[in-house]
């Protein structure tokens, strides 16, 4: 079975070098395993609610998308795209809004600690609180739950949204799921390994602290002038390094392999001097980055084509999200009236050209089937063989009066259920437009 993997960054700011390591290239690697389904894009909504300057918010997007593609990120691989070029996400979220107790984002690590803030300094409690930022979780159960993630890699801060997330998609498959779930629950995934890089004064690597290393903006130079500004011990060259105590060994553990660093480990202990530390670490971060920076510098040039591929992840992303939504709607009642059988409309029956779809039965040597056509003769669907013609025929009649349902079946397919039975594997992208024609073809029918 393939895994579904699903992560976003939120673009507020532009990636540094503990990005890179904790979250960009190990999601990289994760992706180019065999069975799995990678998901990975930019979670700009979620930048509106801790950033309200639109230059850095659109900087950032480039930025961040710019470097997912340089460090190795294969769009062909991976479903890659912006949380805000899939319109099914936001209005995902309000349903799970509406599901969601208030009392559970009462208890959102984030929101808490705004409010301990406020009442540390005598402000009312919801001073500067948003409903954005109050409602952060539900906006990534939105992001996670759109796609059924299995697994949702992120750092430990994220560990209670992603239990958030399981508890709305639990509320919502209760609620509305009559039996069959609308959700997976999401699993969080931490890489114990590569959890957090330092930053220059040791502390985690974080754009609070302004400890960060740049990765590519900047270039080479900047990453140099960073890596040069670790803060060490005053011990002398010649003299005996505690390699374990310091986070410049961690850091360069980041970037080596095993053998390398146990190298560099007992060079440090056999007194090498911390200039000439700073030199190694650098050029071996500049081996892993060179080729990505020049990369980088090629697509930073080029936003039209980043924005290509960002629009052709959008739309793969929306062969999933746009059928699960049509089913979500219809779960949730917001559905079209002329599905309704006291809402039949004779006159809009028999469009202009006098075409509607139509099932065609026929014969092959595995049974007797029928495919399903739109108005326009194109093929929505192939039903499976069955044993007479009479079941077919009675299969036609049941999905006309309404009784259709389906279920994922593979990555951008789902199954065609009649009370619970496969009837046909379908294209996802197909299944608005088969409850379309049979709309139609049962208004036509009177
Ligand atoms: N909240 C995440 C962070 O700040 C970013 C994010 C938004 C996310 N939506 C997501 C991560 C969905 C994983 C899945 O790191």
């Amino acid at each position: 079975m393939t895994t579904r993997v699903l992560t976003g960054i939120t673009t507020s700011g532009t990636p540094h070098l503990g990005n890179y390591a904790g979250a960009i290239r190990p999601s990289i690697q994760a992706s180019q395993l065999p069975d799995v389904d990678a998901f990975y894009f930019m979670a700009d909504y979620h930048a509106l609610i801790k950033c309200d300057d639109p230059q850095r918010v659109a900087r950032s997007r480039l930025e961040i998308a710019a470097t997912w593609l340089a460090a190795g990120l294969d769009p062909e691989k991976v479903t890659f795209y912006r949380q805000s070029d899939i319109p099914e996400i936001p209005e995902l979220c309000w349903m799970l809004n509406c599901v969601t107790g208030k009392g559970l984002m009462n208890r959102a690590h984030a929101y808490k600690a705004a409010v301990d803030q406020n009442t540390a300094k005598g402000a009312e409690p919801d001073d500067g609180v948003s409903m954005g930022l109050f409602s952060y979780p539900v906006l990534m159960a939105a992001d996670i739950l759109m796609f059924n993630a299995h697994k949702v890699p992120v750092g430990r801060d994220q560990i209670q949204h992603l239990e958030m997330a399981r508890d709305i998609a639990q509320r919502f498959n209760h609620l509305y799921g009559q039996g069959s779930d609308f959700f997976v629950l999401p699993e969080v995934q931490i890489a114990e390994e590569v959890a957090t890089l330092p930053g220059l004064d040791g502390r985690k690597m974080s754009k609070s602290y302004d400890n960060t290393i740049p990765l590519f903006e900047g270039g080479a130079k900047a990453t140099r002038a960073a890596v040069m500004r670790i803060v060490t011990d005053s011990r002398q060259p010649g003299e005996p390094k505690d390699a374990e105590g310091s986070h410049l060994f961690t850091l360069y553990r980041a970037f080596a392999t095993p053998e390398e660093s146990a190298a560099f480990r007992q060079a440090l202990e056999d007194g090498l001097g911390w200039g000439d530390a700073k030199n190694q670490l650098f050029e071996r971060i500049e081996q892993e980055l060179g080729a990505m920076r020049e990369r980088y510098a090629e697509l930073i040039a080029d936003p039209a084509r980043i924005e290509d591929i960002l629009q052709a992840g959008a739309e793969k992303a929306r062969r999933s999200a746009t059928p699960l939504m049509q089913r979500l709607r219809e779960a949730v009642g917001i559905r079209s009236l002329s599905l309704q059988a006291s809402a039949k409309t004779p006159a809009s029956s028999g469009k202009a050209s006098g075409k509607t779809a139509r099932f065609v039965s026929f014969r092959d040597e595995s049974g007797f089937r029928f495919r399903f056509l739109a108005a326009d003769g194109q093929q929505l669907f192939l039903s499976n063989a069955f044993g007479n013609p009479r079941e077919g025929g009675d299969a036609q009649k049941r999905l006309l009066a309404g009784v259709v349902d389906v279920r994922p079946e593979g990555q951008d397919t789902l199954q065609l259920l009649l009370d619970g039975q496969p009837i046909a594997v379908i294209d996802a992208a197909n299944w608005p437009l088969i409850q379309d024609a049979l709309a139609d073809l049962r208004a036509q029918q009177g």
